[in-house]
């Protein structure tokens, strides 16, 4: 028995036993292959998540329509028979691990990508652009609705004959089907807009048409947004909970299986998938309110990332508890819970990676889809198991950021007795500073997970792992351990460019050292240059402290330069509702005791502070020259050999230990 239990019972949707109440969220991959079909990227990819422990795999957001309902260049696309044998082989995959395997089938409406279109435009139910990208749309003819409906039907007859468990409508995000339902993008005056009712008759036709094309007993579920949360952008007329409720009411009379209720749509788009400012848990009202008005069972995600957030659903009648991130950074998170392991979880950290490396692939097609914290995810047929090959070797890691803890990690599973020397008095490097801005400590999770694994790793039967906090990694040292090999992870050094003098002044800090200041700058004037995600970071955090005002500069005529588009408006609106001081188009010349003097508009400023924090960035350490003395290969990773964020440290640090002979 254990306080989970209730995660792991069987669920059933319409005659579909699914194994316990865990999903796998759809979550757009992009790793279909150019012609829509799935690729054995895919087919490993959903098996993983089936295997580690979802009892529910749902496929990303595949296409009905790719004359004008394209999102991507590689979309998965169901508008054609010769797709059905890949999606075949998928269901077979996941099927395989006992998991039930669902397809997730959409139209992206106004949301979609012109370029990919036929006619360059995107289609709507009344022509409205959406403002995050102002692509042009045009409204459906009333003959087009019904030709959309048709490619819903066939599509989902096509998830049936595919051998696949279930299909999903997807509903929700601000796609076609969720334009239809809402009143801020429905403006018809046909018979699907109007009354709610009307607004959802494109869903009913859709719902009818697959039941009459498949069987009574194909699980159809239906994927809604429970809140647009248009009201927090001052828009009145979007989806809300009462709708929502009334739309699943209605989902359930016109025969649809179950209900799987997310949030959001692209003008909203923090909302749907959260980036660090939302807690674990935010939004599980929505699914409980639904889940208490409808008789079929609801599925529901709310950042879930621990398990008691997962059972805290379930105890409030919802059936299923649904994720994308965590399942993608952690697939074994089920077999982990239910094998009393919970604090084994890789955590997601809502870094928001994966949706930027997703976005990327506009760009690029084949730009892979990646996590931070799990350098396995989206490469599951790429990687063979690893071996444990390292016993009775020992494997020496110099630095414990992340890129050293997922060295040590990877190392310890090949059997290699692991040491790890770190010069600080506490493993973590850079996370260690990165965790302490508001809102930032979920990457405390990941230094715990670390720890938590790599102090067992040794009773667990994989390699011992040493950790050397305080001690530097001298050639002495190192030859004393006579290493297989040395992970050269210890990272990086703040930038100070020689051209701007005073960088030397005790009153300039680095971002780590304003951080842990000591005593704190409480009441101070502080100047922050380079706004980067640190230095907003750092402003926030300052901002934070008693009576401490800070002034922002950036060289470039943005503030936030870089930064992912959703990460700044969370962070902004945060920082907005402070008296933080915004200076883009600053540059800094040089600096004296308490003053800046900075070039803006072809003039000279002086800026008085009580401190000053450079944040302009890192640079690669690399490995000393000496390390050639050892006689050993020297791998270099993580930010001693190319500056990046945590996804290329982890990768880097799991990628140098697998290439160790
Ligand atoms: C990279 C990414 C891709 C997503 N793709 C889809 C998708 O194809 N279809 C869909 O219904 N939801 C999609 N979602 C939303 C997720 O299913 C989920 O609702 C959201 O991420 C919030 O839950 P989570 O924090 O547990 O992941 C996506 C989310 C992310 C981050």
């Amino acid at each position: 028995m254990s306080k989970f239990d209730a995660l792991f019972e069987p669920v059933t949707i319409n005659k579909m036993v699914v194994p316990n109440r865990l999903v796998f969220e759809p979550m757009g991959n992009y790793y279909a292959e150019l012609d829509g079909k799935a690729s054995q990227r895919d087919c490993d990819f959903y098996a993983a998540r089936g295997a580690g422990g979802c009892g529910l795999v749902i496929t990303e957001i595949c296409s009905v329509n790719r004359k004008h309902g394209r999102g991507d260049a590689r979309n998965l696309l169901l508008d054609n028979d010769e797709a059905i044998p890949s999606f075949a082989e998928m269901a077979k995959a996941v099927q395989a691990t006992g998991a039930k395997f669902a397809v997730e089938i959409y139209h992206p409406g106004c949301q979609g990508v012109p370029d990919l279109n036929e006619d360059g435009m995107t289609v709507s139910p009344s022509g409205q652009q959406t403002k995050l990208t102002m692509a042009p749309s045009r409204a459906l003819g009333h003959d087009e609705v019904l030709g959309i409906i048709d490619d819903f039907v066939q599509a989902g007859i096509r998830v049936y004959k595919s051998g696949a468990d279930a299909v999903e409508l997807h509903c929700a995000h601000g796609y076609l089907l969720c334009q239809f339902l809402s009143p801020y993008t429905n403006h018809r005056d046909d018979e699907f807009g109007g009354s709610l009712e009307a607004r959802a008759e494109i869903v009913r036709r859709i719902i009818e048409g697959i039941r009459q094309g498949t069987s009574p007993d194909f699980p159809i579920l239906v994927r809604l947004t429970a809140d647009e949360y248009l009201r927090m952008l001052g828009v009145d007329d979007g989806i809300t909970l009462d709708m929502a409720v009334e739309f699943s009411k209605l989902f359930e009379q016109w025969g649809a299986d179950a209900i799987d209720v997310s949030a959001g749509n692209y003008e909203t788009m923090n909302w749907a998938w959260e980036p660090v400012g939302f807690d674990e848990g935010w939004k599980s009202e929505n699914g409980k309110t639904i889940a208490a008005a409808v008789n079929i069972p609801v599925i529901a995600c709310s950042v879930v990332r621990h398990p008691e957030t997962a059972l805290d659903l379930i105890e409030g009648g919802v059936a299923m508890v649904g994720s994308a991130r965590q399942f993608f950074a952690d697939p074994d998170w089920g077999n982990k819970v239910k094998a009393g392991y919970a604090d084994q979880i890789r955590p997601c950290i809502s870094c928001m990676r994966c949706i930027e490396s997703l976005m990327a692939a506009h760009e690029d097609p084949f730009t892979p889809m990646v996590c931070s914290v799990n350098p396995e995810a989206g490469r599951e047929c790429d990687l063979a198991p690893l071996e444990k090959d390292g016993v009775g070797r020992t494997l020496a890691i110099v630095g414990s950021g992340p890129a050293g803890l997922e060295a040590a990690r990877v190392g310890s599973l090949r059997g290699f007795d692991v040491v790890v020397f770190e010069r600080a008095d506490e493993i973590g490097g850079q996370l260690v500073f990165a965790a302490k801005p508001p809102k930032k400590w979920r990457l405390r999770w990941l230094i715990e997970y670390y720890r938590t694994i790599l102090t067992q790793a040794e009773g667990a039967g994989f390699g011992r792992v040493e950790f050397r906090c305080g001690t530097e990694a001298t050639l002495e040292a190192l030859r004393e351990l006579n290493p297989a090999a040395v992970i050269w992870t210890a990272g990086s050094e703040p930038i100070k460019p020689a051209s701007i003098p005073g960088l030397d002044l005790p009153c300039v800090l680095t971002p780590p050292e304003a951080i842990m200041a000591d005593p704190a700058l409480d009441g101070e004037q502080v100047v922050v240059v380079g706004s980067g995600m640190t230095g907003i970071e750092v402003a926030e955090m300052l901002s934070a402290k008693q009576g401490c005002h800070v002034e922002l500069y950036e060289m470039l005529d943005q503030i936030g330069p870089g930064v992912f588009f959703q990460n700044m408006i969370d962070i902004m609106g945060r920082l907005g509702a402070t008296d933080t001081g915004l200076h883009p188009g600053h540059k800094l010349l040089r600096v004296e005791e308490g003053k800046a003097f900075f070039e803006h508009e072809g003039a000279e400023l002086e800026v008085p502070f009580d401190h000053l924090v450079l944040s302009l960035g890192m640079r690669p350490t690399g490995a000393p020259a000496w390390a050639d003395e050892l006689g050993v290969p020297v791998v270099a990773a993580g930010d001693s050999c190319g500056i990046g964020r945590i996804q290329e440290a982890v990768t880097g640090g799991y990628d140098a230990v697998r290439s160790v002979k």
